[in-house]
């Protein structure tokens, strides 16, 4: 992270410092078109390329090129997209369009009918895979497997390439920590440091080592900036933060992103801090293109800067066009307003050309860098080829493994034998090959068929002697659902040696548009699952969901929980897996478990408070009705398997602010199984100008070892990692006395030590 001093408010003349132009919103500005420097006579570079084009474009053709429209179904142009526009040049962008045959008849249609030739590009929600559908984001994270990530990544992006889709909303980089916010299943969870790692290998694994190579495709970081502090985790909702908030959580996925070289970026629907995220210069222009130097393009969210007439931030559409591109936002997504007014509004100066200019290099830009003027079209022949191949499906499956959580393991229930006699498997999300897909599942119902449901999955992996009965029990979604279907599934159960139950959300219930007011198990399935436990049969639960939930009553009384998530394609066979004892899990979680949602926000990284609270102490921060613990930690997850951690060393004693920490511990395998261990480090500034989080994640490492297997795990911490934000805006790094750990978790205390940081 680069150390920096930031002034906070800024005068809006001084927030075009960054791109060489001073201007204010009344003032006027010279007459389009700005005067441009000729071009060189041999453009080699993108950039060149870019410039050289801009030289010859007319105004119009500039505002087509920030124009994005989204089309469905066949490739034909409507009353909403017409073909007249696209002769002109005023399109310079598509959404939603997918398969080579669409994406090329529509980019034909522009390369043979327009002026100049500039073609289309295809941008998609290519979130966990295009038609190889992999876990959803928030279970693929529980991997911290950044390698393995930016695999999958760019096993989409090869699919997406092959149907002509060569732009992908993703990553989304949200940080969030409300589980009612439907969107909490597409980010990163509730950590900034984590989620930056993880932002870095989507954005590499879409990209690839060069965005020319035809399976590469241009990746773009959302919702920028602070979307997923939506207030009361409700859909679309205001944000309001504090300058250190943003730049402490919010920011790092995204400076994470643009440092491993993302060429897009989203700007987000929100209200953040009383200037929308799709009109905000500060974020825009100053801190990502600004201080970042960030030379990409951004996109707004679907007609989100329309929106920012809705906000009250903009009187009407042509002061909403004025203030999104003042603010820096260079592409406008479906909403037509730039098509509309933008040309206009520039005529009359009241968006400088430069600005103009500017964002169509941008976008120029990354159109030469994907090679889309040499190759402009996707290969009919090959497409189908490309999709769902045995190796995608295997490294879904590899992914999928990785992600399960295992939650509570009493008496080692778990792993089941295979040669069990009866399994009673209960729950209509065993058998559902829709929801194992998740929320942004792409193309991915297209190769349905070649979904594993847990059913199938459990089917497939015991022994041929072992009986699979299955009940369907009640649905998520059913409120009122009849009580014979309860007393369906008891009495499989009651038939069963253990009755494997699979409860918890939809896959619609969670994603964009998806709030919800409880995060307990929708339904009667609580219901259905105390009914079942009460038969003496021992139930393993299976969650099937995609946002923590509020399980205490399960937690409690059920001996073995296992989360599942949504896992795409291969769900079924990663479940049996696990529960059969074929793999050993080692996801982690990513965001913490609340036991209610009285408790939320709740996050590990929490501050001490005044009066940190004391379970006897009625007078400090606490609930008089709950622990303030979580249900299940930050980083927690169980294996089949034990890990000792032993000798924690940090060298030197007393770091300097400069130097930086080598700390190092022992970890052994004690029990009886190969296992992976994640190894976490969390660190503590015990007094600080700012208040700091009680801890804070620094540092990983993924472990397989053997039985018996001892490894020392090192980490180099530099300097930077005690640094923080102070109230200027600045990143300092300063004196004082520091705790460490080397932990299982976020509460797991087991290596601990105290430094001083000296100047
Ligand atoms: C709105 C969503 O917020 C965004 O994430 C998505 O990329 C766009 N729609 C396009 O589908």
């Amino acid at each position: 992270m680069k150390i920096r001093s930031v002034t906070l408010v800024l005068p809006i003349a001084v927030l075009f410092l960054f791109t060489g132009l001073s201007l204010s919103l009344g003032q006027t500005v010279p007459a389009a078109p700005a005067r441009q420097a000729k071009p060189a006579a041999k453009a080699s570079s993108a950039d060149e390329k870019a410039r050289a084009l801009l030289y010859k474009m007319t105004l119009d053709e500039k505002v087509g090129q920030m124009v994005q429209y989204s089309c469905r179904g066949n490739w034909e142009f409507t009353e909403t997209v017409q073909k007249d526009w696209a002769a002109e040049g005023m399109i310079g962008s598509f959404l939603n369009v997918t398969g080579a045959a669409q994406t090329n008849g529509y980019q034909k249609y522009v390369m043979e009918n327009s002026r100049l030739h500039i073609p289309l590009l295809f941008g998609l929600d290519v979130i966990h895979g295009y038609r190889t559908i992999f876990p959803v984001p928030l279970a693929e994270d529980c991997c911290w497997d950044p390698d393995l990530l930016e695999k999958c990544a760019s096993a989409a992006a090869h699919e997406a390439s092959a149907a002509g889709v060569r732009w992908t909303f993703a990553p989304m980089v949200d940080v969030s920590r409300d589980p009612r916010w439907g969107r909490i299943c597409e980010g990163s969870g509730e950590d900034p440091f984590l989620g930056s790692v993880l932002a870095a290998a989507r954005v590499r694994g879409f990209q690839g080592k060069s965005l020319s190579d035809p399976g590469s495709i241009a990746a773009c970081a959302k919702h920028y900036v602070g979307y997923g502090a939506a207030e009361a985790g409700r859909e679309y909702n205001t944000t309001d933060m504090s300058e250190i908030a943003l730049r402490e959580i919010y920011l790092p996925p995204f400076k994470a992103a643009v440092d491993a070289g993302v060429v897009s970026i989203m700007s987000a629907f929100n209200d953040l801090s009383g200037v929308p995220a799709s009109g905000n210069s500060h974020t825009i222009r100053e801190i990502l293109k600004g201080e970042w130097g960030f030379q990409g393009f951004v996109v707004s969210d679907w007609a989100s800067v329309k929106e920012l007439v809705s906000h009250g931030y903009a009187a009407d559409d042509p002061e909403a066009v004025q203030k999104g591109v003042l603010a820096g936002v260079d592409m406008d997504m479906q909403s037509g307003i730039y098509h509309n007014y933008l040309a206009d509004i520039a005529k009359k100066n009241k968006v400088p050309m430069k600005l103009i200019d500017d964002a169509v290099l941008r976008i120029l830009k990354v159109k030469y860098e994907l090679g889309l003027f040499d190759k402009p079209y996707a290969d009919e022949e090959k497409e189908l080829s490309a999709m769902t191949t045995p190796e995608n499906l295997d490294l879904a499956l590899a992914e999928a493994r990785e992600s399960i959580v295992l939650l509570k393991n009493e008496k080692n229930l778990l792993p089941l034998s295979k040669n069990i006699k009866t399994v009673a498997v209960i729950g209509t999300l065993a058998d559902s090959k829709k929801d194992a897909l998740g929320a942004w599942h792409c193309r991915g119902e297209e190769a349905m068929e070649k979904v594993v449901t847990i059913l199938d999955g459990i089917k497939a992996e015991v022994s041929s002697q072992t009986r699979v009965l299955y009940a369907a029990g009640v649905s998520p979604a059913a409120e009122d659902a009849p009580q014979n279907l309860i007393d369906e599934a008891v009495n499989t159960a009651r038939q069963a040696d253990v009755a494997i139950v699979v409860a918890g959300e939809l896959q619609n219930m969670s994603g964009e548009a998806a709030s919800r007011t409880s995060i307990s198990l929708p339904g009667r399935q609580e219901e259905m699952i105390r009914a079942i436990q009460k038969t003496g049969v021992p139930v393993v639960l299976v969650l099937m969901n995609s946002r923590p939930l509020a399980i205490p009553w399960e937690a409690e009384n059920i001996p073995s929980i296992v989360e599942s998530w949504f896992l795409g394609h291969t769900q079924g066979s990663a479940v049996a897996q696990v529960l059969f004892g074929d793999f050993n899990p080692s996801g982690r979680l990513v965001v913490t478990f609340p036991r209610s949602l009285g408790q939320v926000p709740i996050y590990y990284a929490q501050k001490n408070t005044g009066r940190p609270g004391k379970a006897d102490d009625k007078w400090t921060s606490r609930y008089i009705d709950s622990p303030n613990t979580p249900q299940f930690p930050f980083g927690f997850g169980l294996s089949y398997t034990e890990f000792e951690y032993a000798n924690l060393e940090i060298t030197p004693v007393t770091p300097t602010t400069k130097e930086g920490l080598k700390v190092k511990a022992d970890i052994t395998n004690t029990g009886k199984n190969a296992g992976t261990e994640i190894v976490q480090v969390y660190i503590q500034d015990i007094a600080a100008d700012i208040t700091q989080p009680i801890r804070k994640l620094v540092d990983f490492k993924r472990l397989t070892l053997a039985p018996g297997e001892k490894k020392t795990v090192e980490f180099n911490l530099p300097a930077s990692k005690f640094g923080y934000y102070n109230e200027k805006g600045r990143f300092v790094v300063k004196p004082g006395r520091f705790n460490i750990w080397v932990a299982r978790n976020a509460a797991d205390s087991s290596l601990f030590a105290g430094f001083r940081l000296v100047e």
